[in-house]
Parts: structure tokens; C-alpha cells; sequence
């Protein structure tokens, strides 16, 4: 690669916010047809440096070269005019509009007299759709899509570009397995077609399955690149925190109090049927499945966002109905939710009002006033969970994304709940904080907690968890124990094969 000139570089990039030093003299430059991955913990820098790149913010100090022309980034339609294309960590969609306006925003066909040319502009949205084999189409309205599916959108508008670079923040966040496939087969083939690729991700997984390179960011500054082939996840964390991690299974296990949740032949079809489990206080119930298999949906249901169609919920061994998430907070249940940008947080409002906001305009008295002054327990939070922020006046929007997610945890936390449910808690979190948040999990468990997570990450489900519920299209299929679980069996319950064992 070394006789190449690099499709882009950056050099000496230096950026501060108030407070905080975000960049502090950053060199990086991607190859033609090279996958490089940027990596570093949450609050490192990455989203800030692939900013400064798409001229959304201007550096403080050093230089961009494209072509090995330096160049000034104006703003992201000089970066994408210039061939740099982005999908970004946050989706940028507009939600009134359809999927083909979304994509083609600001350069939608024409026909005489400067009308729009819908047939022309579905026409070619659907054969960008086609290659993404999504399920939706060019008219769709975006605002109707999963999550999933707008991020899709945001990369087939990457794809409209004749692009030199293209750069994904935490595409794979919300995708599916097949999902995720396509994705990778789209990296592909920019790939074969020369176009530099920076990829960013905290999942080592496709870090190592899909790049060439690894660049690490600690602090704002460059820690070094690796070639793929040649490292192994514990040099890329050892760069990126500065020690390694024992990931071995937590083995302080403790003794179990009284069931604290019962929940009987549950049905809310077609969503979910007959789901019956109980948990423990001091036990964490691990909840595994594909996207889509209906846990989310349980969980919401348990928290008063669903209403069942049968079945009965029980809290220390007494019926309940749980009618709204007022409710199910007073019983003493927290919800986690998955989706921290649409149920979890105020972006525009600070980081100690995001954690000590009432989840509920009633819920102003009650057990669930915390102690202490509210700086107090963001204090308190912002040290458990390692929030990096210069302070509690923070707008929450300009924090990191796995920093929004702390904040998010805090909140129901500081709730002090006895059920404490958790979907999908370390989306988009470092491997550091990650290992620490599955730590606090299992301390929770051991102060008495009764703890359900939610996850789509097999080591994450089996590492905290004391028993692993495996559910497939709406159905329990088999409850493991710690002891039983291997990687094989829990695979095997989770792809619907062989029938729904008793649990
Ligand atoms: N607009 C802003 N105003 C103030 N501070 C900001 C702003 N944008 C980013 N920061 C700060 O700059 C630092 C770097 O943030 P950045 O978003 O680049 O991290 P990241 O490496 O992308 O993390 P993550 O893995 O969590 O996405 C953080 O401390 C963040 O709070
Ligand atoms: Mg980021």
C-alpha cells in the first residue's frame, strides 16, 4: 500500500469545545479500497475527527488533504462534492418525507420548467433499494421505518455519491444479522471499486471479520494504527484503554432472595404468547434472541407500554395489572429502553435534568424522590457508570453516544427500582465501560436487585446472566442455567430448531 497515495489524510487535526480538548493533534489518512477502522473509547474523538472531515466543524488547527491538495471543508456539501460521504452515528433523515426524497434531497430530477420528475426519482430510489434488499420502497415515508430500516435509507444516500471516501459511524448499532450482511457485502463492493472505507465500531467482531487497518484514538489522541491481520483484540484494547480486560465469566454468585417477578402463560399476539418465567431478587435473567423474537415487546409489556391479551403478571407473589409506566415505576419496575434517542433522552437538556427528570409528570412524590440534591446524584452516577463530561451543565446532545447511553442507565438507576429491566444496555459502549456496565449489572444482582437484560450479544448475555430465557418468534423455547448454557445449545433454542422445551 505504501507506493499509494491515500484517498484522504489529516493531519495535526486539533479541536476544542469548552472544556474539553476532543482532538489534540490527530494524524489519519485512509488507502483506495482499504477498510479502516477508527476505534477508541466512548468520548475519544472518532464522531469529532469524521466531523472536522465533513466540514462540520472546523479545526482548530491542521489540515485536510485530498488528493494531496490541501483543502478547506466549508461545510458537509463541500465534503461530499469533493467525494467524502457519510453515515452518520445519529440518523439525519427527514421523517415527513418519503425514502426517495430523503435520499435524493437537494438534487431531485427535474423535468422541464424545473417540476420534479417523481416517476424518474422512484425509478432510480428503487434500484438502490433493490441492491439493498430492504423491504420498503421508494415512497415510503421515513418517519414509518424501524430504526433499522432508516439506517438503511442513510446508506443508500451514500450511495448515490460518486464517492472517493466513505465513511460509517456505528452503522451496525441497530441492524439485524441479515441486515448486517448486506451491509457488508455494500462495504465490499465500494471496496472493489477503490473507494476508501473509515469504519467505526466497538464491536471487535467486525472490526476484525471486515477491516484492514485499525487506528486508535485515546483522549483525543492518536494511540496508532495496526494492521488486522497482525493484532488481536487485546492489543487494540490495550491501546484504546490502556489495560487489558478479564472477560472470563463474573464468578461471585450469591444467594437468592424471594421471586420478585412471576409472569404466567403472558400472551400479546401477535407479538408474543405464552411466556411464563420468574426471576429472583438477586438474579439476572438473560434475555436471548434474534431481532425481532419479542423481547422488547415483553418488556415493554411489563412496564405498562402494552396491554396483555392474557395471561397474569405477578410482583412478590401478588397479581398485578400494570397499566401505564407510572404504574409499573410506583410498583418498583424500571424500563432501560433500546432506542435512547426516541424514549431515553431530552437532547437539548442538560446532563443532571436528563437524569433526574421525573420518567412521569405525577411522579413528583412518592418513594421515588431521591435523596440528596440532584447534582448530587448525577455526581454519584456520573463516577459509577464513568460519564465523561466536563460537567452536569452539559447538554446532553454534546455528549458521545455511549455517554448518552451511561446517562440513560443513570437515570433509571437513581430510580432505585426492585425489577430493573435493561434492552440492550451496551449498544454503541466501549469495551471498557462495557465490561464496567455488566459489572454494575451483576452488583445490582448482588444488593438485591432482580435484574432482565436484553441483549442480542451472546458473550454479553452470557456473562452477566444467572439463567438465559431463549426465545424464538414470540415463544419461550428454553430456559438455561448458568451451568448448562453453551454457545451450541443457545444458537440452537434461539433458530426455532427443535420444538419449545418446558422451561
Ligand atoms: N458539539 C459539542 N460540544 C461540546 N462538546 C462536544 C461536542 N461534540 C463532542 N464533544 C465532546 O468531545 C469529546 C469527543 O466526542 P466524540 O463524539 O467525538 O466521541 P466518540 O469517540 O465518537 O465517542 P462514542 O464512541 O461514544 O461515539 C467528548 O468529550 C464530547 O463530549
Ligand atoms: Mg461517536
Amino acid at each position: 500500500m505504501t507506493d499509494q497515495t491515500p484517498a484522504l489524510r489529516l493531519e495535526g487535526i486539533v479541536k476544542t469545545f469548552p472544556g474539553v480538548r476532543a482532538l489534540d493533534g490527530v494524524s489519519f489518512s485512509v488507502m483506495p479500497g482499504e477498510v479502516h477502522a477508527l476505534m477508541g473509547e466512548n468520548g475519544a474523538g472518532k464522531s469529532t475527527l469524521m466531523k472536522v472531515l465533513g466540514g462540520i466543524h472546523q479545526p482548530d488547527e491542521g489540515r485536510i488533504i485530498v488528493n494531496e491538495v490541501p483543502v478547506v471543508m466549508s461545510g458537509p456539501l463541500e465534503a461530499k462534492a469533493k467525494g467524502i460521504v457519510f453515515i452518520h452515528q445519529e440518523l439525519s433523515l427527514a421523517e415527513e418525507l418519503t425514502v426517495a426524497e430523503n435520499i435524493y434531497l437537494g438534487e431531485l430530477p427535474r423535468k422541464r420548467f424545473g417540476l420534479v420528475d417523481w416517476h424518474k426519482l422512484d425509478a432510480m430510489t428503487n434500484v438502490i433499494l433493490k441492491k439493498l434488499k430492504v423491504g420498503f420502497d421508494a415512497k415510503t415515508r421515513v418517519g414509518d421505518l424501524s430504526i433499522a430500516n432508516q439506517q438503511m435509507v442513510e446508506i443508500a444516500r451514500a450511495l448515490t455519491v460518486d464517492a472517493k471516501a466513505v465513511i460509517f459511524d456505528e452503522p451496525t448499532a441497530s441492524l439485524t444479522d441479515a441486515e448486517k450482511s448486506v451491509l457488508f457485502d455494500v462495504i465490499a463492493d465500494l471496496q472493489k471499486a477503490g473507494v476508501g472505507i473509515i469504519y467505526i465500531s466497538h464491536r471487535m467482531e467486525e472490526i476484525f471479520k471486515i477491516t484492514d487497518r485499525i487506528s486508535v484514538l485515546r483522549d483525543g489522541q492518536y494511540r496508532g494504527t495496526l494492521d488486522t491481520a497482525e493484532t488481536s483484540e487485546e492489543e487494540v484494547t490495550q491501546l484504546m484503554i490502556g489495560r487489558t480486560l478479564d472477560l472470563s465469566r463474573s464468578a461471585s454468585r450469591h444467594e437468592l432472595g424471594d421471586v420478585a417477578l412471576e409472569v404466567r402463560g403472558l400472551c400479546c399476539k401477535p407479538l408474543f404468547e405464552d411466556i411464563s418465567f420468574e426471576v429472583r431478587a438477586g438474579e439476572v435473567l438473560g434475555f436471548y434472541g434474534l431481532v425481532g423474537a419479542g423481547r422488547t415487546e415483553i418488556a415493554e409489556t411489563l412496564f405498562g407500554l402494552r396491554d396483555p391479551s392474557a395471561g397474569q403478571i405477578l410482583l412478590g407473589g401478588e397479581e398485578v395489572r400494570i397499566q401505564s409506566p407510572a404504574d409499573a415505576i410506583a410498583r418498583g419496575i424500571s424500563l432501560v429502553p433500546e432506542d435512547r434517542k426516541g424514549q431515553g433522552l431530552i437532547l437539548g437538556m442538560n446532563c443532571r435534568d436528563n437524569m433526574t427528570l421525573p420518567q412521569v409528570d405525577d411522579l413528583t412524590a412518592g418513594p421515588f424522590v431521591a435523596e440528596g440534591s440532584e447534582v448530587a446524584i448525577f455526581d454519584q452516577y456520573r463516577d459509577k457508570l464513568d460519564i465523561r463530561t466536563p460537567g452536569w451543565k452539559q447538554l446532553v446532545g454534546n455528549l458521545s453516544g455511549g455517554n448518552q447511553q451511561k446517562i440513560v442507565i443513570g437515570k433509571w438507576l437513581s430510580m432505585h427500582p426492585q425489577v430493573l429491566i435493561v434492552d440492550e444496555p451496551t449498544r454503541g459502549i466501549d469495551v471498557g465501560s462495557k465490561s464496567e456496565i455488566h459489572n454494575l449489572i451483576r452488583d445490582l444482582a448482588a444488593q438485591g436487585y432482580a435484574v432482565l437484560v436484553i441483549s442480542s450479544e451472546m458473550p454479553e448475555v452470557l456473562h452477566v446472566s444467572d439463567r438465559i430465557v431463549a426465545m424464538y418468534s414470540g415463544r419461550i423455547m428454553r430456559t438455561f442455567t448458568a451451568g448448562e448454557v453453551t454457545e451450541d445449545n443457545l444458537i440452537q433454542a434461539i433458530s426455532g430448531i427443535g420444538g419449545a422445551t418446558a422451561a
